[in-house]
């Protein structure tokens, strides 16, 4: 079936629904069962149906159901955010004693969990160069038990060899983890490349709308109950409500991703031209780096990336910032809305140098609106410089 039809069909149940097209929101806490022959079922865990509001509900089935098939994984599990969905992925595969290593460009949120409560609990945190490749073998030791990988990386964009890291690390009987959010399900077949878990943020392109915080965790069978088991334990389960919003995502996620696409290399090409553009950190841009790797791996690319300005003084900063109309200052990305935020490095890189030479460094989202409106406010912006 082709992904556009998957996206129409995939979490529906008009049958078990009085014919209703859309899944709507089971929200449950107690779930009743039938007779005692069944509950007990439910009691030894033999039971295929969620038993209690926190275990899933048959919105948050049908959502589950359509992300593994999206991912062309066995499974896939919700989470409460992507950040919950990173802590289960990670925790149910190191035990005190046990080693990681995490790409330097991890998602920042993701890297204080590793450096507070992963610590904490005994686990040895190496971060490396993300672009290390199948380098990456020289720093994995007798008790590594994953490689978390993530790419492009947070915020400087950086594609990963993740097929040669894949390797290196099943060599040494390690695992593969995956933050895919960038990429979602359509532009990167993160199995095919190596990747035991993968791990998506569905606030972002799935979910679509800048309305819901969600995570998603998709793998193979044979790994499937372990992280369960985490997920269930770490009590990180989303709401209904945000399960039927995400299934509404999905209906549009391919066409919003063309759009996406169009318009965010629109805009990388257009800053490229800058002179007030230093370098233009977005892989699908022919030239910038990790273009190659992206062109080998990736089917398509969504409108995240970053730009390097020249030098430039704070207050200038602002007066670029705050003469912006259409593009909103604030966390996030992937919904419908253009955002740009100022990066900072400091405190989320170790294990490689932070660009030094350069002016700030700007993160774009490029959303649905019109593509000449939003050069139109950067060129206003730039103006103010
Ligand atoms: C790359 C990446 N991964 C994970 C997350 C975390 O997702 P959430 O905000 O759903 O917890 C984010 C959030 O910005 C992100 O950018």
């Amino acid at each position: 079936m082709h992904i556009d039809t998957q996206l129409s069909e995939l979490g529906t149940a008009p049958e078990e629904f009085g014919g209703v097209v859309n899944m709507p929101p089971c929200r449950a806490s107690t779930i009743l069962f039938k007779n005692l022959k069944d509950f007990e079922a439910g009691e030894r865990g033999e039971w295929p149906l969620p038993t209690y509001g926190r275990y899933g509900n048959p919105t948050q089935v049908a959502l589950e159901e359509a992300l593994a098939k999206l991912c062309k994984a066995d499974h896939a599990i919700v989470t409460a955010s992507g950040l919950a969905a990173i802590v289960a992925g990670i925790s149910s595969c190191v035990s005190a004693g046990d080693h990681i290593l995490v790409t330097d460009a991890i998602y920042g949120p993701a890297r204080r969990y590793c450096d507070h409560e992963l610590k904490k609990f005994g686990v040895e945190v190496t971060y490396y160069d993300p672009t290390i490749g199948g380098g990456i073998a020289s720093l994995i030791q007798k008790n590594t038990k994953l490689v978390y990988v993530e790419s492009p990386g947070s915020l400087t964009f950086e594609m990963q060899d993740v097929p040669a890291i894949a390797a290196a690390a099943h060599k040494a009987g390690a695992l593969v983890m995956a933050d895919c959010t960038w990429a979602t399900p359509l532009f990167f077949d993160a199995h095919a490349h190596g990747v035991d878990i993968i791990m998506h943020s569905a606030t972002k392109y799935i979910a679509g709308h800048s309305d819901l915080v969600m995570g998603v965790l998709a793998c193979k069978a044979q790994l499937y109950k372990g992280l369960l088991r985490t997920v269930r334990n770490l009590g990180a389960c989303p709401a209904a409500d945000n399960c039927a919003l995400a299934l509404r995502g999905l209906r549009t996620l391919s066409l919003r991703m063309a759009r996406h696409q169009e318009s965010g290399l629109k805009v990388a090409h257009w800053l490229k031209a800058r002179p007030e553009v230093a370098q233009v950190l977005h892989p699908a841009l022919p030239g910038a780096p990790g273009h190659d790797l992206w062109k080998r791996d990736m089917t398509g690319t969504p409108s995240l990336f970053s730009a390097w300005l020249k030098p430039i003084n704070h207050a200038s900063l602002e007066k670029f910032f705050d003469s912006l109309h259409h593009f909103g200052l604030g966390y996030s990305w992937g919904g419908f809305e253009s955002l740009a935020i100022p990066c900072k490095l400091d405190k989320v890189r170790t294990a490689c140098p932070t660009q030094k030479d350069f002016g700030p460094l700007i993160r774009f989202h490029i959303g649905l609106e019109n593509v000449e409106d939003l050069i139109g406010d950067l060129e206003k912006g730039f103006g103010r410089l």
